[in-house]
């Protein structure tokens, strides 16, 4: 077989492991708080063969969903790849034949109008279905107990959308999960198609609309009243497909935009307030209205695209250390008459912000998200799709409240957590995340924590050791036991 090609993508943390197993019971030093009695879902990218190019990433790899069962006080793990088109095609041939991420135009010929979503980046659970999903095409639905692949998922057939993001919301008193598709009619295309499924998972909103121009749409935001779709200047162009070029090219020089659309409406209803030139963010901490009706919408904005893949097709050439950003509030009046947005920085630069669920769309006085530590001696620990993991979990208190940090030692790493709810009233809850310790040049341990989400700078509760090589994990999603049982 093929090698692997010796780049950041495939090296050390990101070393390709393919492994599905389980294991039925894992020792856990500390106690597990009864709160946290669940599945904690995690979608951890995987190439299962070398790739047909060098330059392939990671963001190509896989799709695997880990569950690290946490129930009754036990612990047990399992790791299955979900069994994609695009998995089955080449597990037959027992090689890649889909060529680079996220152009069709250089797979096998063999191989074209096959589904090559690779539904690696979030678990989400809606309406008792577990879904995997990845924003270039639609979800494949995955049994939350054995974790086998149950098919492509289009809603009973009522979607129309080709694509669904990886970051829904779901709101925390109606239940409906809010989410998007862009590139909906195919690639390049500035379609957008905004979607809503009742608690019950039944698809009953499905309104298309165009983006200024077509760009990567990775995560959006909602409030009580309205559905938020922000726009960054990473684009997509057909002709550069077709010639084998990049999905994504970065361009320094066009503006970002703010769609603003009231959450029932539909494409005549969208308000696009224009942004700064040039930034780029993965993922919202959140959105709320204010007193006045104002919207804040509150993103891990940086000035520039944070891949350094994508900023190498894009010919912007710039050290790690330029690459800069803040927890920053988009500030807009859906009614007033500025068509620009107002921008605060309200936090630190990092990524993978939560909050609790029940704040979902509402406003919220404290948050969670990953960082580096700025007193940290050395390199962080290289890994991930950025090349470099975070080594500090903070939370931010929006009431004026001191910061809580949870710095780690050097050579370790955080994933990103999820948050559990406390039954306790005034209590913050719990964040389970999964930690990386390099322990050699090219060998790493890996423990699950459970930390008190209220009292961080404690550490962790309880630390459940995983007796296995993890590679980097993207999204993960908390489901508690007692919805498990009643989806089964
Ligand atoms: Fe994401």
């Amino acid at each position: 077989m093929k090698a692997y090609p010796q780049t950041v993508h495939f090296v050390g943390l990101n070393a390709p492991i393919g492994e599905e197993y389980d294991i039925a019971s894992l020792a856990v030093e500390g106690q597990i708080p009864a709160d946290v009695d669940g599945v904690f879902f995690r979608a951890v990218p995987d190439p299962a063969f070398p790739p047909k190019f060098d330059d392939d990433n990671l963001l190509s790899h896989d799709g695997m969903i880990s569950a690290v069962r946490l129930q009754s006080g036990a612990a047990s793990l399992s790791m299955r790849y979900v069994k994609t088109a695009r998995y089955l095609a080449e597990k037959e041939a027992g090689r890649a034949r889909f060529g680079r991420y996220r152009n069709p135009f250089t797979d096998d010929a063999d191989v074209q109008g096959v589904d090559r979503t690779v539904a690696n980046t979030t678990p989400v659970w809606h309406a008792g279905r577990l879904l995997m999903t990845k924003e270039d095409g639609r979800p494949y639905r995955v049994d939350p107990q054995s974790l086998e692949t149950l098919g492509s998922y289009d809603f009973g057939g009522a979607l129309k959308s080709q694509t669904v993001t990886a970051h829904v919301r779901v709101d925390p008193v109606t239940g409906e999960l809010f989410f998007f598709g862009y590139e909906a009619d195919g690639l390049a295309s500035p379609k957008i198609a905004y979607m809503i499924a009742d608690k019950d998972g039944n698809l009953v909103h499905e309104h298309w609309f165009d983006a200024p121009y077509c760009a990567m749409m990775h995560d959006f935001a909602i409030t009580e009243n309205y559905a938020l779709f922000p726009i960054y200047p990473t684009t997509c162009d057909l002709d550069r497909l077709k010639q084998g070029g990049d999905h994504w090219i970065h361009d320094m020089e066009k503006d970002s935009w703010l769609g603003v659309m009231p959450r029932y409406g539909d494409a005549a209803q969208v308000r696009w307030f224009k942004g700064p030139k040039g930034v780029s963010c993965y993922h919202m901490m959140g959105a709320f209205e204010d007193g006045q009706g104002r919207i804040n919408f509150d993103q891990c904005l940086s000035n520039v695209n944070a891949f350094p893949f994508i900023r190498e097709a894009s010919g912007i050439h710039m050290q790690p250390w330029e690459v800069q950003g803040a927890l920053t509030r988009w500030t807009v009046d859906p009614k007033g008459a500025a068509t620009e947005v107002t921008e605060t920085v309200i936090g630190p630069p990092g990524d993978f912000p939560v909050i609790p669920a029940a704040r979902q769309g509402r406003p919220y006085d404290h948050g969670w998200m990953l960082t580096m530590n700025p007193d940290m001696k050395g390199p962080p620990v290289a890994g991930g799709p950025v090349g470099g993991m975070f080594n500090m979990l903070i939370r931010l208190d929006f009431k004026g409240g001191p910061m809580q940090a949870l710095p780690l030692d050097p050579g370790m790493s955080f994933n990103e957590p999820v948050h559990v709810p406390a039954s306790a009233p005034g209590h913050d809850g719990w964040l389970v995340t999964i930690v990386d310790t390099q322990v050699g040049p090219n060998d790493f341990t890996h423990a699950c924590w459970i930390i008190n989400a209220g009292d961080i700078g404690a550490g962790p509760v309880a630390k459940i050791a995983i007796p296995r090589r993890l590679r980097p994990q993207v999204h993960g999603w908390w489901v508690p036991s007692a919805q498990l049982a009643a989806a089964a």
